[in-house]
């Protein structure tokens, strides 16, 4: 299986995905290869994106939005970059930018995002504060299909994760992020192995 991660982030989620992939494909040799590319767009924490994509010998590029006149022609660039790779599925793993219409309508249904609530709650790019303002006692973890909405496409697993009285967002944002790590992991070998079928997800 040919995977694309988009990331913009710290990249943690994607170097936890790579280890897992690594070990995988160690140890079972009976299940798909999956093997991954990454296209990174540019972020602050951009050289140490692609010193992680170098750490696990995967191509990357940065496709930054500054680059372009409009969100639209960074959006094409970006598809194009993607689709160069004929990828079987695009994943969103610290992507803290929303995806222009036409990359989700040409990728979507095979276009997954991670988000750390238990969607429909806490939807946009501050869930973890938000949570923790509305003095929740619970959050979660969410994989879901990108669709042209802000975080409102077809959910595929989601986890309740419990917040602790002397939760900070940091804290809590961790705790978070170790279950999205495993969802990120699972979903990628389902879909490999052919047991979630996103075009029936996403009817
Ligand atoms: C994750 O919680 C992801 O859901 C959100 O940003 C965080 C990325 O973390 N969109 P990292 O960049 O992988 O450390």
């Amino acid at each position: 299986l040919k995977l694309v991660v988009l990331i913009s982030g710290t990249g943690s989620n994607l170097r936890a995905l790579l280890e897992s992939l690594d070990q995988h494909s160690a140890l079972d040799q009976h299940s798909t290869p999956i093997n991954a590319r990454v296209v990174a767009i540019g972020a602050d924490t951009e050289q140490a994106n692609l010193a992680l994509a170098d750490e696990f010998g995967i191509p990357s590029f940065v496709i930054k939005p500054r680059d372009y006149e409009n969100r639209a022609e960074w959006g094409d660039a970006l598809l194009d970059r993607i689709q160069s790779y004929e990828p079987d599925l695009t994943v969103l793993s610290g992507f803290m930018r929303l995806v222009p219409p036409r990359v989700v309508d040409v990728l979507s249904p095979e276009l997954l995002n991670t988000h750390p609530a238990f969607l429909p709650e806490f939807p946009g790019a501050h869930a973890v504060r938000d949570a923790l303002a509305a003095g929740a006692t619970e959050t979660g973890a969410t994989m879901m299909i990108v669709d042209n909405g802000v975080d409102t496409g077809p959910i595929i697993e989601q986890h309740r994760i419990p917040i602790h009285p002397d939760d900070t967002e940091a804290t809590l944002h961790e705790r978070i992020k170790v279950v999205e790590r495993q969802l990120l992991i699972d979903t990628v070998r389902r879909i490999a192995d052919g047991t979630i079928n996103l075009k029936e997800i996403a009817a």
